[in-house]
Formats: structure tokens, C-alpha cells, sequence
């Protein structure tokens, strides 16, 4: 579009990291949690901001458990929606295909959503990483309520942040595994070092590196019509870590993937989840995977009828 600034793809993702601690006292990983009950100042790190008062001054809670909980909820969650409604039009009749879904995912939480072919899993998934408007209902990505942000200026976000494998890849046919994983990097430039003390990395060797991770090493040169289903849906896989998101959606990263292959790119998610504190958002039909997730969420007919929590 004339006049646009040049707009990452949908599915280029970054970590250009707000000075947040996600680290701070608290922020339990894979935490996922029910709707706050206490909102942070709104200041980068939920709370450590500097003037924030010291958490000493804060009422001394009993127990440990209570001492989690009361800092559970001074955590601003990296994902919240809100009776998050979508209706299509088919055939000119309206189709609602998701009914007031509410979720809250914390900042390093692993939530899985579940649900039988058609309830709404891939829809609710666009929404929540700002690919598509709701109906009605907001969604709020790590502090930016997504509806007051222009349509640039979501793609700016999600390029910052967001990290996302698409169910059906999304692989540019004309760039090779390489260059498909390298394109976030040079879509994003420099950007210096981040929060987490990365500093910009050499976006040939960082595409090798994944390519290794997610194990196609030696595919590099391949273009997508050259690599089978599965080893395309890896390079998705390495593509949507290229920039170190904040946040992962995966939409069935592991539907094509054999058994052995599919335990191995799960074990990737949870090692980046546990070491990055990248909030990952899965949808999947595949039972090892749902089962690792802190918290699921079962979908039939786009509503929530089972709401697995955290675990203990
Ligand atoms: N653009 C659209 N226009 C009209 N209907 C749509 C559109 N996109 C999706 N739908 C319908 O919305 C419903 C939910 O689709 P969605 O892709 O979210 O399901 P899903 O849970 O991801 O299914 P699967 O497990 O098969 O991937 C389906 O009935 C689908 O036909
Ligand atoms: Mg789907």
C-alpha cells in the first residue's frame, strides 16, 4: 500500500525486549493464571519501576504460598482477552465461530488450547496475535490493548514480539530454509542489545543455528518445495524463534510431524520457554504436547468448556 512503512510479514516475530524483568520476584515461569485481581502500575517490569514503592512496604503476606499469590497478581500478564466474539459472514449468514472467550496468560506462562477441527482454535489464535479483529471483546498483548493501535502499528508490534507458526507454514516458495528463518532478522535491523543482554545476532548464523536446533542441518540451501511437510513446518518452527519473540503462537506445531521429530520440537518450546521466558500459546491436537502446557484450554463450538488451571 502506497505510503506504508515497509511492514514485517505477519509471521516475522522479534524480541526488541522492553526494559521488563520478567525475572522479577514472582513471576513464576509457565504460570498461567485466572483474571488478575491487582494491576501493576503500568510501567515496564510490572512494578520494579523506578519510584515504584519497595515491595518491603508492602503488607507482609503469612506463608509462602501467600507470599506467591500476593506477588502473582502484581505481575502484568503478557496476554489477556476479554469475551473475545467472532462472527463471519457465510453466505451472507452470520457464523459465530467464537463466543466471549476469556484467557489471561502470564508473562513465561504455557497455556495449550485444545478442541475438536472447526471449534475456533485457529481463529482465536489470530486474534490474540493481533493477525485479525474481533467482533468484539479486546484483546491486550504485553500492555497494548491491540484494538487502539493502528494496523501498522500492530504489525510493528508483533514484529517486536511476537513470534508465530501458522498451521499451514507460510514458507516464502522463492527463498530457501535459510533465508526463509533469516528474513525476521533483516526485517527488524539493528537494534542494539536488548533486556536480556542479546545483542544483535548474525542473522546467517543464527539461521543455522535453528535450522540445527529443529534438526535440518544440511537442508539450508533447500527452497520449501524441496523439503517435505514436516521439515517445512520446522523451518516455520525456526523461523518464528528467529528474533527471540516474547511470545510464541503455534498453531499444531507438531501436526506434521512424526513421533520422535515431534518430541524433539516440543522439547525446543520448553527449553526456550524455561530459558528465554518465552510466554508460549500452542494449539494442538496432540496429547504429549498439551500434557507438558501449564494450563489447557478445551474450545467446542468457540466457547471454553474446560479450563485445565495452572498447575500446582
Ligand atoms: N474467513 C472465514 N469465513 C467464514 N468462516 C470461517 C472463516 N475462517 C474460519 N471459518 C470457520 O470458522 C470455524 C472455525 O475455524 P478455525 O479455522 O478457527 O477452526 P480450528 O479449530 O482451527 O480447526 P482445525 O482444527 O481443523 O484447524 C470453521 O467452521 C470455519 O469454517
Ligand atoms: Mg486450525
Amino acid at each position: 500500500m502506497a505510503g506504508r512503512p515497509a511492514e514485517s510479514p505477519d509471521w516475522a516475530s522479534a524480541a526488541v525486549d522492553a526494559p521488563g524483568k520478567e525475572s522479577s520476584p514472582g513471576a513464576r515461569p509457565g504460570a498461567v493464571r485466572a483474571p488478575r485481581a491487582v494491576r501493576p502500575a503500568d510501567a515496564p517490569g510490572g512494578g520494579d519501576a523506578p519510584g515504584a514503592p519497595p515491595r518491603e512496604q508492602a503488607a507482609k503476606p503469612a506463608s509462602a504460598a501467600a507470599t506467591t499469590s500476593h506477588l502473582m497478581g502484581m505481575i502484568r500478564p503478557m496476554l489477556t482477552a476479554r469475551k473475545l466474539t467472532k462472527v463471519y459472514l457465510s453466505g451472507g449468514r452470520p457464523l459465530t465461530v467464537l463466543k466471549e472467550v476469556t484467557l489471561e496468560v502470564e508473562p513465561g506462562g504455557f497455556l495449550a488450547v485444545i478442541g475438536p477441527s472447526g471449534c475456533g482454535k485457529t481463529t482465536l489464535l489470530g486474534l490474540l496475535a493481533g493477525l485479525d479483529v474481533p467482533t468484539s471483546g479486546t484483546v491486550e498483548l504485553d500492555g497494548s490493548d491491540l484494538a487502539e493501535l493502528s494496523e501498522d502499528a500492530r504489525a510493528r508490534l508483533r514484529g517486536e514480539k511476537v513470534g508465530f507458526v501458522f498451521q499451514t507454514f507460510q514458507l516464502i516458495p522463492t527463498l530457501t530454509a535459510q533465508e526463509n528463518v533469516q528474513v525476521p532478522m533483516e526485517l527488524r535491523g539493528h537494534r542494539g542489545t536488548d533486556a536480556q543482554g542479546h545483542s544483535d545476532d548474525d542473522p546467517v548464523e543464527r539461521a543455522k543455528e535453528l535450522l540445527a536446533r529443529v534438526g535440518l542441518e544440511g537442508r539450508e540451501h533447500h527452497y520449501p518445495a524441496q523439503l517435505s511437510g514436516g521439515e517445512q513446518q520446522r523451518v516455520a518452527i525456526a523461523r518464528a524463534f528467529a528474533n527471540r519473540p516474547r511470545i510464541l503462537f503455534a498453531d499444531e506445531p507438531t501436526g506434521n510431524l512424526d513421533l520422535a521429530t515431534g518430541a524433539r520440537i516440543v522439547a525446543l518450546l520448553e527449553e526456550l520457554n524455561r530459558e528465554s521466558g518465552t510466554t508460549l500459546v500452542l494449539v494442538t491436537h496432540d496429547q504429549a504436547l498439551a500434557s507438558r502446557a501449564r494450563r489447557t484450554i478445551h474450545l467446542l463450538d468457540g466457547a471454553v468448556v474446560q479450563d485445565g488451571g495452572a498447575a500446582a
